[in-house]
């Protein structure tokens, strides 16, 4: 049995195995139509979500399974003083596979320590998100069709946005790749994970200035200012709006860019711009029901 946590869970080879099934299931999805067939998913979601939860249960009707669980910690056990270890181990009882998103990181892992089925972290506060890193990874490969020799901008809160900490670690692993940081002093990328970028000789560089840098970038991955994750509600108001990707600012990158976020997208990408060709966040997100397939599958050991 293995749990999924982090998205170097899996190495490599299991990655590209992966987004070759994510691949398949988007060519042909009728041919998985019976895949996970009596099996039963149930999605823990003690924060608030609508791709993730609803492309995870998506993914398991359309492969012949049923679905079960909760939306909000307010419709669970959790208000009468429950634990995660304790809700777990009842649910190992109901389903054959378990996705849990919780504000707190680290919640993942101990679901999986008190877990009897295979658990996958749907997000666990600003830590991470490796179904999100899978999706992002189906929408590259499907449209720059590789993972190498990529110059990836990534915009935005990119201290507590889970799916940038995702990202940049796995597709490090793949050679010839360099990211661009733009954010504000205040939302950099951790030092945690420019120590491992240093450690494995992957360049990078950081700005606070889209404009500056936007033309150089094979990839511009924009991402929300991750509200929930303030201490302090002035500070959030005085850096939301920080970066607005728009018509204007977009005039100045490649005519091959490809604009990424993995929503919910409040202001940081003008409306404009979801008609320019180069707008791929929508294809993204249809991804991500794909890979969620593939990864069940795979979890399960059906493929
Ligand atoms: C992201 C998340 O929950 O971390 N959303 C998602 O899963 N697609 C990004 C965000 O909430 O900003």
């Amino acid at each position: 049995m293995r749990h999924i946590l982090d998205p170097l869970d899996l190495s490599v080879a299991e990655t590209d195995e992966i987004i070759a099934l994510g691949e398949s299931v988007m060519s042909d999805g009728g041919k998985y139509s019976r895949a996970l067939s009596g099996k039963i998913l149930a999605t823990l979601f003690y924060e608030p979500s609508t791709r993730t939860r609803l492309s995870f249960e998506s993914a398991m009707l359309s492969m012949g399974g049923g679905v079960i669980g909760f939306s909000s910690e307010e419709s669970s056990s959790v208000v009468k003083g429950e634990n995660i270890a304790d809700t777990i181990r009842t649910v190992s009882h109901y389903a054959d596979i378990c996705a849990i998103r919780h504000p707190k990181e680290g919640s993942a892992l101990v679901a999986a320590q008190n877990a009897s089925i295979p658990i996958i972290n749907a997000g666990d506060g600003g830590h991470q998100h490796p179904t999100q890193t899978l999706t992002d990874f189906l929408a590259i490969h499907s449209i720059k069709g590789r993972f190498d020799n990529l110059t990836i901008g990534l915009c935005g809160d990119l201290t507590f946005g889970r799916t940038v900490h995702s990202l940049v670690r796995s597709i490090a692993r793949y050679p010839n790749n360099r990211f661009i940081f733009v954010a504000p002093n205040e939302l950099r990328i951790p030092g945690y994970i420019r120590q491992i970028l240093i450690k494995n000789g992957v360049p990078f560089s950081e700005t606070s200035t889209l404009e500056a840098v936007i033309g150089e970038m094979d990839i511009l991955y924009m991402t929300r200012v991750q509200k929930e994750r303030f201490f302090n509600e002035e500070e959030y108001l005085r850096l939301k709006d920080i970066y607005i990707l728009d018509k204007r600012k977009l005039s100045g990158a490649n005519s091959d860019l490809v604009i990424m976020h993995p929503l919910p997208r409040v202001n940081e990408i003008a409306r404009e711009v979801d008609d320019d060709p180069r707008a791929r966040y929508f294809y993204q997100a249809q991804c991500g029901k794909f890979m969620r397939m593939a990864l069940m599958m795979k979890l399960l050991e059906v493929m």
